[in-house]
């Protein structure tokens, strides 16, 4: 599957389209269509249920996408999140820096010596092909706007550029309200907000993205134990929505990789169609944010341990995942084109259940003898599961188009059924039919689409 493949498949069937199209679009934004919004939905629920609702350990909240500036200084974002920027001083792109490089520097890189390194190596230009470079400065990622009606310094704020903050400030209402004793977890999906240098490969790396994070607080001296702990997890999340261990891979960031926050970080890479590349990554955090926190807004993030009566600022472990890098390995391991004993070939998505947009498509085998009894059948499927409904076109044709988006089952309506109430069920999959009667679909049907 090439990225190319992909995009053209999701603009086909609707999954993805171009974002401000008629406008001649604005790049690197995409607009999710009916399919691409609920498998975007489907796999934030699988998140949700397998990282709060079905643990013991952790809550859920919403916060805001703007925070005082405060947050922003305290977490090092303001002084410290950026990327080294440079510039063609042919033809006058910009281009990350560091991405313009393949060979890893032991000791790290700094602007000099990144800057050094593509005069000294001939670097040459994406776009234009030469080696002139500006020299390289850091560029903040994130996006500032003003809030209120006056334009004024005074009222600059930030999108944020990470759900993260908004857990760690809410820290002691949460524990407070929920009463709850560490180790504990907060999780948060939602949007943020970088301003990429170089944002691109379809919707891995874009300037807006959704982010399923996790933030976990725990005992210090504990903290290994809980990494080790919610990578296993992440691990088998990742297998059980169908990803293939094959495709799975693992960084640990060596000692001039990690934050200097971090006593333990690796990043979980999914083998993209351009090689592997960051899907997760989870971060030993220390309690860095939740000191910094306290020492800037004066609030006090002492836990007290009501068993050893200790005082301490937790420990963080924090999984953090893009939803959309998510969906595009779910896609890219999913679309599948195969050739049948007939010689002809089917695109198929083989998506588990649980994620596919439409559970089950509901079929008039003719429009005209079979439709009422269908549009029965389908207000009756479509109480337990989302149903598409589909009445165009011979048979043959609407099982293909089904199987392409990726719908695991079609309901036919035929003769029969307006005899003895029973349907025919297909499996996308083996392609295998079945007669059932409703109440039976109903059954077979929600016990496959659990995840
Ligand atoms: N709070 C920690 C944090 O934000 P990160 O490694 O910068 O860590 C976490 O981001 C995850 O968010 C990444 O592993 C990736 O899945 C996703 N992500 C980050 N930047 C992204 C971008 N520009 N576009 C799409 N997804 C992105």
């Amino acid at each position: 599957m090439t990225l190319e493949q992909i995009f053209n498949y999701t603009k086909q069937t609707g999954y993805i389209y171009q974002g401000s199209e008629i406008y001649g679009g604005l790049s690197n934004t995409w607009d999710y269509g009916p399919l691409g919004s609920l498998l975007k939905q489907n796999l934030k629920n699988a998140f949700i249920k397998r990282f709060v609702t079905e643990t013991p350990y952790n809550v859920l909240v919403d916060t805001s996408i703007l925070l005082n500036k405060s947050v922003w200084e305290a977490s090092g974002h303001l002084k410290g999140f950026s990327d080294p920027l440079t510039e063609c001083l042919n033809c006058h792109t910009r281009h990350r820096a560091d991405h313009l490089i393949t060979v890893k520097n032991s000791d790290g890189w700094d602007n000099d010596k990144l800057y050094n390194y593509l005069v000294d190596n001939n670097i040459k230009c994406p776009s234009c092909g030469k080696s002139k470079w500006h020299e390289i400065r850091q560029f903040n990622l994130m996006f500032k706007t003003n809030q209120g009606v006056i334009d004024d310094v005074a009222n600059t704020v930030y999108l944020r550029p990470e759900t993260a903050q908004g857990i760690f400030i809410n820290f002691k209402n949460i524990q407070r309200t929920t009463r709850r004793k560490i180790p504990f977890g907060v999780a948060q999906i939602g949007k943020s907000f970088r301003n990429e240098i170089t944002p691109g490969n379809f919707i891995f790396r874009t300037r807006e993205f959704e982010q399923m994070e996790l933030e976990f607080f725990c005992k210090p001296g504990t903290e290994i134990e809980w990494f080790d702990y919610w990578y296993k997890e992440m691990v088998t999340f990742l297998l059980d929505l169908g990803l293939s261990k094959e495709n799975i891979g693992s960084h640990e960031h060596s000692k001039e990789e990690l934050s200097h926050y971090s006593n333990k970080t690796i990043d979980i890479l999914y083998r993209y169609p351009w090689g592997f590349d960051e899907l997760w990554g989870i971060a030993s955090r220390t309690d860095f944010d939740l000191s910094a926190h306290q020492e800037l807004s004066g609030e006090n993030f002492e836990y007290l341990d009501p068993e050893t009566n200790e005082r301490y600022i937790p420990y963080v472990v924090e999984p953090s995942l893009g939803v959309e890098r998510l969906l595009l390995a779910i896609l890219k391991e999913g679309i599948k084109t195969e050739t049948l004993e007939d010689g002809s070939t089917r695109e198929v998505l083989k998506i588990i259940p649980a994620l596919a947009p439409y559970k089950v498509a509901v079929l008039p085998l003719i429009k005209n003898k079979h439709q009422d009894k269908a549009n029965e059948v389908y207000n009756k499927l479509a109480k337990h599961f989302s149903c598409v409904y589909d009445e165009t076109q011979n048979i043959g044709r609407r099982y293909r188009r089904q199987d392409q988006i990726g719908t695991p089952y079609c309901v036919t309506i035929d003769h029969d059924t307006l005899i003895d109430g029973t349907v025919t069920l297909r499996e996308r999959d083996s392609m295998e039919q079945k007669r059932l009667t409703i109440d039976k679909v109903i059954k077979f049907v929600s016990e496959k689409i659990k995840f």
